[in-house]
């Protein structure tokens, strides 16, 4: 061959690659997108909360400033869905940001709350799992939902609201997650009234984690209502059963505040028979505050709660119990102490059907494991 016919050939088989390569580029810029889908796929059966859930890093701020679902990003996992009530974000409120949120999501979407104090009521409905509420980091204080419904208000056809209906925060959905915000509600229940109650947060859905939130209220607080939930370094405030609820709980490293004018009390469980699932279980909390308080009051026949290796405080009223006054329920409730601390925890004038837990007694209720936390929990910190 001579050397020109050769140049020719190579120039066609060049440009007949240039061709194929175009193609194939075509065709791998489809493959990828695809790739991107069946990643997402694989997160619509992502039956676990992890770490990651709970913030909001560089990455997804990027992400963020392409609006919208962009299928191509690098970490298809989640959105970020910013609020801002001084109009930077995506949405002024944090029920608008929830409204953003498609029904049936697979997607987990962060819902980045900037400092402020948002005055709303917001409601998380049952169709939009995976949501998280995150506030800036050591900023808690700062990002506040309040609202301040009571008991006896009425609803706008002239129902009483009754104490479920009044919280400030409900949340319906599965795999709900929540950091560094506060939870509010700022009636004032006065002791001796009736129909204060006023619940700050109401959390109804199966599996939620929550890392350092705060929960504010005082009849009535934290409606911990149903579902397996896990409750880590948060701040609790009440007066009068301010955990309530027959959610299956594991609290760890709360404070757990009082602000009872008189007689209080901290956990009222709702469990009603031997065969539910359900039972508060605080391990290394802090208990302080005014008042004197009981650990727990029976409003369930079979109401659960135990505190181990918890700081109790003086005001902790010495009988540490009630069974509501029903002494049938004395023989079926579950109420336990575990190597607790302060000079709240002596056991000396405990009423006698609560119990000093044997380690074996108290070995299921000291970790995640109690939530069953090994099959959606991922503690791991990145
Ligand atoms: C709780 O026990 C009482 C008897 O002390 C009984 O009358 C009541 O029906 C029980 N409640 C439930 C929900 O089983
Ligand atoms: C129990 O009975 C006492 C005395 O009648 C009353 O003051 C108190 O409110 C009752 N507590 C409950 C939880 O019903």
């Amino acid at each position: 061959m001579k050397m020109k016919n050769l140049n020719n050939f190579g120039a066609w088989v060049v440009m007949i690659l240039l061709v194929f390569f175009f193609r194939g580029d075509f065709r791998l810029k489809g493959g990828n997108s695809s790739k991107v889908y069946a990643v997402e796929e694989e997160f619509e059966n992502k039956n676990f909360i992890e770490w990651d859930d709970l913030s909001v890093d560089d990455d997804d701020q990027n992400n963020n400033t392409n609006k919208g679902l962009d299928l191509n990003q690098r970490n298809p996992s989640s959105r970020v869905i910013v609020v801002d009530q001084n109009g930077g974000g995506d949405s002024l409120t944090v029920q608008g940001a929830v409204d953003l949120v498609p029904q049936q999501n697979h997607l987990r979407h962060k819902i980045y709350i900037l400092p402020g104090i948002y005055r709303e009521k917001v409601h998380v409905p049952k169709s939009k799992p995976y949501i998280s509420f995150i506030g800036v980091e050591n900023r808690a204080s700062e990002t506040v939902i309040t609202w301040h419904d009571k008991a006896s208000d009425k609803d706008a056809n002239g129902n009483v609201l009754g104490t479920f209906e009044t919280a400030s925060v409900t949340v319906e959905s599965n795999y709900f997650a929540a950091r560094e915000v506060t939870f509010e509600n700022s009636v004032i229940a006065i002791p001796g009234t009736n129909n204060m109650q006023a619940v700050a947060l109401r959390l109804k859905g199966d599996k939620a984690w929550l890392y350092r939130a705060r929960i504010l209220g005082t009849q009535d607080t934290l409606l911990d209502e149903s579902g397996y939930h896990y409750y880590e370094e948060c701040f609790i405030q009440g007066s009068v059963d301010f955990i309530f609820g027959n959610a299956k709980s594991f609290y760890q490293g709360c404070i757990l505040h009082s602000v009872a004018e008189g007689s209080g009390a901290i956990a009222a469980n709702h469990r009603d028979s031997p065969d539910e699932d359900s039972g508060f279980s605080f391990v290394h909390c802090q208990i302080s505050g005014t008042g004197r308080v009981l650990l727990g009051r029976a409003w369930g026949n079979y109401s659960k709660v135990a505190y181990s290796f918890c700081d109790l405080d003086s005001i902790i009223a010495p009988e540490g119990w009630s069974d509501w006054n029903n002494t049938a329920k004395e023989r079926t409730v579950d109420f336990g102490e575990f190597h607790c601390r302060g000079k709240g925890a002596d056991r000396n004038n405990r009423v006698p059907w609560s119990k000093s837990l044997s380690s074996f007694e108290a070995l299921p209720l000291l970790t995640t494991q109690f939530i069953d936390g090994h099959q959606w929990l991922l503690l791991q910190r990145r």
